[in-house]
C-alpha cells in the first residue's frame, strides 16, 4: 500500500467548502452522556485549525457508537459539537441530520473560517454500507474531501472512503502523522525492529504475528495469548487464558520465525494468580509449570530482564497489547517495566492504540514514546499489512 498521500498542504482550500471526516468516537459516561476522554476531539484540532486559518468553510462529519436502527439521540454528535467549540474558541455550527434539509442547508450557508459539525454520519443507515448515493450526497455539499480519522480508516463506509470516488481527497495531518510512523515502521523501519506483542488472545492478532514475522527482526509474545504459546510446547498452564484451538496456529508461528531467521521470545517465567482478582495470592513460577488451580496474570521478573534487553538496542519498537493484567496493580510490573524500558531506549518507540496506548498512558509514559495511535482496530489492520480503504482513497502524492 502506498502511504504517499496528498495532504492539505498540498491542495488549495482557501474559499472551498471542505468535507473534513473526523473520528469523533469518543468514550462518554453511560448515565449522563457526559465526554469521558475528548483526546480524539483534541486530536483533530490542527487540521481544523489549519483549514480555518486558511478560509476554507469545514464542514466536520464523524459516526459515534454503533447505531442499529436510525437516529438514537444518546449518540448523538450534539456534545461534541459543543465540546469542540470550547476547544477550538469559536462557534461550531450543529446540524440536525447527515444529508438532510438541515444540513444541506446550512452547509450552502456556510462562510470561509465557519465550521460546521453534521449529525452521527451512522443515524443513516447507507453509511455502514458504503451507500454511492449516501456518499453523493455528502459529497455533493463540499469541494473537497479531507480524512483526519485515523481510526476509522479500516471502515470501507460512505464517510470514510465512498465520498472520495466524488470529491478529491486528501489526507488531515493526523493521519499523515499515523502514516508516517506507523507506516514508517513497516515499509522502511530502522533496524533491528522489535515488535512486542500482547493482549488476551492469539486469536485476536493471527494477522499481525503473520505479517511481523516478514517484516521484524524480533518478536515477543506476552500478555494472555503467551500461555497458549506455552501450552502449544507442552507447557502446563494451570486456569490461565488459553485458546486451545489456536494451539496448531502457535507451533506453526514458531518454525516459521526459525525458518525466517527472526527471534521469536516468549516468557520464560510468569506471575501467576490464585484468582483473577487485584488481592490476589501470587507466585513467580517458571514458563510452562503453572500448578492447577493457579492462573498466570503478568510476566516474571526474568522475562521482564529478557525483555527489556532485547528493546535496548532496537532501531524500532512497536508495541501492541499488554503484558499482563495491568488493570491490577499488582500484576502491571511485566507492563510498567516494558514501558520503562521503551522510555529509556533511543529507539523509535511507536504505541499501537487500544489497550497498549490506554497502558503507557495510565503508567505514566505516554510523553516518553515517539508515537502512541490514535487507532485501535485501524493500528492492528495496519499492522496486519492490510489494505485500509479509507486510506487506500486519498490521492497519492
Ligand atoms: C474506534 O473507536 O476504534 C473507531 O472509531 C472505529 O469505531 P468502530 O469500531 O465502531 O467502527
Amino acid at each position: 500500500m502506498n502511504y504517499n498521500k496528498k495532504t492539505v498542504r498540498d491542495v488549495d482550500v482557501s474559499g472551498k467548502k471542505v468535507l473534513l471526516r473526523c473520528d469523533f468516537n469518543v468514550p462518554q459516561d453511560k448515565e449522563t452522556g457526559e465526554i469521558t476522554s475528548d483526546k480524539r476531539i483534541v486530536a483533530a484540532l490542527p487540521t481544523i485549525r489549519y483549514l480555518l486559518d486558511n478560509n476554507a468553510a469545514v464542514i466536520a462529519c464523524s459516526h459515534l457508537g454503533k447505531p442499529k436502527n436510525g437516529p438514537d439521540p444518546k449518540l448523538s454528535l450534539a456534545p461534541v459539537a459543543k465540546r469542540l467549540g470550547e476547544l477550538l474558541g469559536r462557534e461550531v455550527l450543529f446540524a440536525a441530520d447527515v444529508v438532510g434539509e438541515d444540513a444541506q442547508a446550512k452547509a450552502a450557508a456556510l462562510k470561509p473560517g465557519q465550521i460546521l459539525l453534521l449529525e452521527n454520519t451512522r443515524f443513516e443507515k447507507g453509511e455502514t454500507k458504503n451507500d454511492p448515493e449516501l456518499a453523493k450526497a455528502m459529497a455533493s455539499m463540499a469541494e473537497l474531501y479531507v480524512s483526519d480519522a485515523f481510526g476509522a480508516v479500516h471502515r470501507a463506509h460512505a464517510s470514510t472512503a465512498g465520498v472520495a470516488a466524488y470529491l478529491p481527497a486528501v489526507s488531515g495531518f493526523l493521519i499523515q502523522k499515523e502514516l508516517e510512523f506507523l507506516g514508517g515502521a513497516i515499509a522502511d523501519p530502522k533496524r533491528p525492529l522489535v515488535a512486542i506483542l500482547g493482549g488476551s488472545k492469539v486469536s485476536s492478532k493471527i494477522g499481525v504475528i503473520n505479517n511481523l514475522l516478514e517484516i521484524a527482526d524480533t518478536i515477543i509474545i506476552g500478555g494472555g495469548m503467551a500461555y497458549t504459546f506455552a501450552a502449544a510446547q507442552g507447557g502446563k498452564v494451570g486456569g490461565s487464558l488459553l485458546e486451545a484451538d489456536w494451539m496448531d496456529y502457535s507451533r506453526e508461528m514458531i518454525e516459521k520465525a526459525k525458518a525466517k531467521g527472526v527471534k521469536l521470545l516468549l516468557p520464560v517465567d510468569t506471575v501467576c494468580a490464585d484468582a483473577f482478582a487485584p488481592d490476589a495470592k501470587s507466585q513467580v513460577v517458571k514458563a510452562g509449570e503453572i500448578p492447577d488451580g493457579w492462573q498466570g496474570l503478568d510476566i516474571g521478573p526474568e522475562t521482564v530482564k529478557l525483555y527489556c534487553d532485547a528493546v535496548a538496542d532496537a532501531g524500532t519498537v512497536i508495541w501492541n497489547g499488554p503484558m499482563g493484567v495491568f488493570e491490577f496493580p499488582a500484576f502491571a510490573k511485566g507492563t510498567e517495566a516494558v514501558a520503562e524500558a521503551l522510555s529509556r531506549t533511543s529507539a523509535i518507540t511507536i504505541i499501537g492504540g487500544g489497550d497498549s496506548a490506554a497502558a503507557v498512558e495510565q503508567l505514566g509514559y505516554a510523553d516518553k514514546m515517539t508515537h502512541i495511535s490514535t487507532g485501535g482496530g485501524a493500528s492492528l489492520e495496519f499492522l496486519e499489512g492490510k489494505e485500509l480503504p479509507g486510506v487506500a482513497c486519498l490521492l497519492d502524492k
